[in-house]
């Protein structure tokens, strides 16, 4: 669980609804990648988008439940496939641009990335 001060990183970029927004927007750009398209081939996007969205929830001290042993088991046959840090870092990358877009401040976007590269091992299988 990420927090600052009183408040969770989840209630200061504005709760579920801008958890939302973002994933939305983030995946809108991760699918005009064609480095990032073809791991995407055979999801569905529309549970993808979702699941994405409670994790990132979770991942930002919000009330919801996500283990990180899913994340390793999700992306594992990706990896095998070529997944690797160049991707992760677009990905990273993207979420973080979204983050600017929605106004969010430079101090919790450095929070947020934070939670993403601690997913960067596990995602990457290592
Ligand atoms: C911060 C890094 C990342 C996080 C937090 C994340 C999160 C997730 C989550 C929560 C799931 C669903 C897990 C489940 O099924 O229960 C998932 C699946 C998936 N992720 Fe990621 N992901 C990350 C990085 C990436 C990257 C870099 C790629 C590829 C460029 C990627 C591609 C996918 C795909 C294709 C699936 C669906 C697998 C399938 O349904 O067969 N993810 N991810």
């Amino acid at each position: 669980m990420e927090s600052v001060g009183e408040y969770s990183v989840f209630d200061k970029i504005g709760g579920r609804g801008a958890v939302h927004l973002v994933v939305e927007q983030f995946y809108d750009k991760v699918m005009n990648d064609e480095k990032l398209i073809p791991f995407f081939e055979n999801a569905d996007m529309q549970i993808q988008r979702g699941k994405m969205k409670a994790f990132l929830m979770m991942a930002l001290g919000g009330p919801i439940k996500f283990t990180g042993k899913d994340l390793r088991h999700a992306h594992v046959h990706l990896v095998k496939a070529g997944l690797s840090d160049e991707h992760f870092d677009k990905v990273a990358l993207y979420l973080d641009d979204v983050l600017e877009m929605n106004g969010v401040s430079i101090d919790l976007r450095e929070t947020i990335a934070s939670v993403v590269e601690q997913c960067r091992e596990a995602v990457l299988d290592r």
